[in-house]
């Protein structure tokens, strides 16, 4: 579709939050490795989101099937594009193949939004925005929202790198930092490479660097995306600054949510979802699994995985992470009794609503689900 008049842009529906054909409509290449795509709907519509937040693409590849989680890394302030920035994984199985694949034109289904990593539902005033690498998507678009509807946020923006020619976003960084008065940018090059004019800082984060470069690190909400290894790192620091740990935040995708469920584990073991097992019930492993809403009623196995098998059935679950983090595949759990690995994509209130997060969750009875 092309705009052609100003009245056609202004009725432009909002984004829903199912299953949206889009098309892409630009490629950037970043870095040497990384590309943003631009994309608009196929339908015209106007993506509502908050900053930080991430879609869903399902793609099959060679036969087969992968579920991938991107931040993105457009400002909810210009609506009309969706803009995914991707780091060509050595190896992996779907950035290289989206980098090879997906030109001008091409065509894509993404669902979502979905995370509770955003600058909206987290309240704050001043902010610290603490990336490493390709982390850095969720905090670009937390900084264009700002920029672009309260330039006067207080926004530190710390962004490490390997080197020089790993900075993502690096001309527009430099923009943000000059057109927007309470922006401050510090970009930290690890290895900056001997051919490198870097006149920038060096060096990994720790907490003398921290500290130094934001000296009111305890007054202000902190955003952190980057590798977990990373983040661990950050965390150290912040303990040694006596930071308030509530005012942090931070994403990963961690795939199967293996570092979250094995934290699960040192603390005493799986999450349970009452009631309690009945020691008079029988052992199964095949249970009944009933959709109050469809009426639709299946069988699942103790361990499948709850949203693979509504997926199989034909269910439709919003998804994002698939490893317990982000909230996106919570349903309402009417009875019966479940086990997860991870809920941390969870409150507490509702976990105490008896909700549940499908993509971590094992059937342990019969259960009725509304849906
Ligand atoms: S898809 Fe993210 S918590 Fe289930």
């Amino acid at each position: 579709m092309s705009i052609k008049n100003l009245e056609q842009l202004m009725t432009i529906p909002q984004w829903s939050t199912k299953k949206t054909p889009v098309i892409c409509v630009n490629v950037i290449q970043e870095t040497h490795n990384v590309k943003t795509f631009q994309f608009r709907a196929n339908s015209p519509q106007l993506f509502t989101f908050k900053a930080g937040q991430f879609i869903g693409i399902q793609l099959e590849i060679n036969g087969e099937r992968h579920n991938r989680s991107y931040t993105i890394a457009s400002s909810p302030s210009r609506p009309h594009l969706l803009e995914l920035t991707i780091k060509k994984e050595q190896g992996g199985a779907v950035s290289p193949w989206l980098h090879e694949n997906i030109l001008v034109g091409s065509e894509l289904e993404v669902r979502g939004p979905a995370g509770r990593f955003n600058n909206l539902d987290i309240e704050s005033d001043k902010v610290l925005l603490i990336s490493a690498g390709s982390g850095i998507t969720p905090m670009m678009s937390m900084a264009r929202f700002w920029s672009d509807v309260e330039p006067s946020k207080d926004v530190r923006f710390l962004n490490w790198v390997r080197s020089v020619e790993d900075i993502i976003f690096r001309r527009e960084l430099s923009l943000l930092d000059f057109k927007t008065p309470a922006f401050e940018l510090d970009v930290i090059c690890t290895q900056p490479g001997l051919s490198e004019n870097w006149l920038g800082r060096r060096g990994r984060i720790n907490t003398t660097v921290l500290k130094d470069m934001v000296d009111d690190i305890n007054d202000r909400e902190i955003f952190c995306c980057g590798p977990e290894g990373f983040m661990e790192q950050v965390k150290i620091c912040l303990e040694a600054l006596d930071f308030d740990i509530s005012h942090y935040h931070d994403e990963s995708f961690d795939p199967g949510g293996k570092k979250k469920a094995k934290l699960a584990e040192v603390k005493g073991g799986s999450a349970q979802n009452s009631p309690q097992t009945n020691p008079n019930e029988p052992i199964r492993n095949i249970y009944q699994v009933k959709l109050i809403k469809s009426g639709q009623q299946f069988e699942i196995r103790s361990d499948e995985i709850l949203l693979d098998k509504l997926e199989a059935q034909g269910v439709l679950i919003d998804t994002g992470c698939r490893a317990g983090n982000c909230g996106a595949c919570r349903v309402h759990k009417i009875s019966g009794r479940t086990e997860t690995q991870n809920e941390t994509g969870l409150l507490r209130e509702d976990r105490q609503r008896g909700d549940i997060l499908t993509c971590t969750t094992h059937v342990k009875s019969d259960i009725e689900l509304e849906l």
